[in-house]
């Protein structure tokens, strides 16, 4: 046989194969999505999500110890509130549960970098991820309100901020509002690319969020669309917005690819609840090897062009990679 090119010659150690590897990985690019909620004393199992919980600030270093233990250092905070209203006042209230969670980890684990998830829908009485005028979300009108709570985020205690609803013109308007406060350094990791995905499922089970009406496809993204990917991605990019995020994840990954390469922002992309539950729920049911599912699914991000990595799956991750079982 008169074969020059043999690409299994680099296939035939684990050494050599790890020599020519191609996506290499770090637990620093891991961030961790953590549940927040009002009260004393609670720790919540969330029935969607096994193995994911809901804390208490008053129980919430039991996460942050585990987070800091497995060499998770990047946290994406969300809140849930026992008050909802109409406006979502709890979003951007000085003592709303996100920024009380800040404020604790500031001050008790400072090792950890704070990113807020800014959105209104765990906070509005109807779900939805602003402001209504009849049955639809007033753009500009939630613009406030989103930069509102950006800011009592950030003066709470958040390093990043990560706006999640959709809207028109978010990107700008938390900009000049950081700005004019003189947050000049606090940077916005903006959900550029959100569609309105099923994924989402237990998620909303777990915040409480679902929209009591309707759905979110008047602001969040149609799925069969890739140039209008680009659009909101490369308008996010003009607004200010500092790294890039597209979400979900494992069916989006050849925008990730894309707006990779159409930009210099850093990429992030989202691994939903969506893709956690069915993770696990294989595992539960023995149907999968969920460990190397899970780095398989890691890297596949990685290899789409992705900088940060947000899974609930990242204090595993962190551990995989340790071992070197990835990367
Ligand atoms: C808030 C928000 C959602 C998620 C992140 N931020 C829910 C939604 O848009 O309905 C989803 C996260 C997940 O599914 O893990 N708007």
């Amino acid at each position: 046989m008169e074969l020059t090119v043999r690409p299994r010659r680099l296939r035939t150690s684990e050494a050599i194969r790890k020599m020519v590897r191609e996506t290499r990985v770090d637990k620093s690019s891991l961030i961790y999505p953590a549940f927040f909620m009002d009260g004393t004393d609670k720790v919540e199992p969330i029935p969607s999500l096994p193995g994911q919980y809901r804390y208490t600030v008053d129980r919430m270093g039991e996460l942050l110890d585990q987070l800091c233990e497995a060499g998770v250092s990047n946290v994406l905070f969300f809140g849930i509130p026992e008050e909802k209203d109409e406006v979502g006042s709890q979003a951007y209230a000085e003592d709303g549960i996100v920024q009380r969670a800040l404020r604790y980890t500031k001050e008790h684990y400072p090792e950890l970098y704070r990113i807020s998830d800014v959105c209104m829908c765990e906070y509005t009485s109807h779900g939805h991820c602003g402001v209504l005028c009849g049955h639809e979300v007033d753009n500009d009108r939630t613009l406030e309100l989103l930069a509102a709570t950006a800011l009592s985020h950030v003066e709470a205690g958040a390093q990043m901020v990560a706006p999640s609803d959709m809207m028109d013109g978010r990107i700008r308007a938390i900009r000049e509002c950081l700005d004019g406060k003189g947050h000049i350094e606090t940077p916005i990791m903006s959900y550029a690319v959100k569609f309105a995905s099923a994924f989402y499922g237990p998620f909303r089970e777990a915040a409480g969020s679902a929209p009591s009406f309707g759905d979110r496809r008047g602001y969040q993204m149609d799925f069969h669309n890739r140039r209008e990917a680009m659009k909101e991605a490369l308008l996010d990019v003009e607004e200010g917005a500092d790294i890039l995020m597209v979400k979900p994840a494992m069916s989006y990954l050849d925008l990730v690819r894309e707006i990779k390469d159409a930009t210099d922002l850093p990429m992030a992309t989202y691994s939903v609840s969506g893709e956690y539950a069915m993770v696990k729920a294989a595992a539960l049911n023995g149907w999968i090897d969920e460990e190397r599912i899970v780095c398989e699914m890691a890297a596949a991000v990685y290899r789409a062009g992705a900088d940060l990595y947000i899974t609930y799956y990242a204090k595993e991750l962190a551990k995989y990679m340790q071992e070197g079982k990835i990367g």
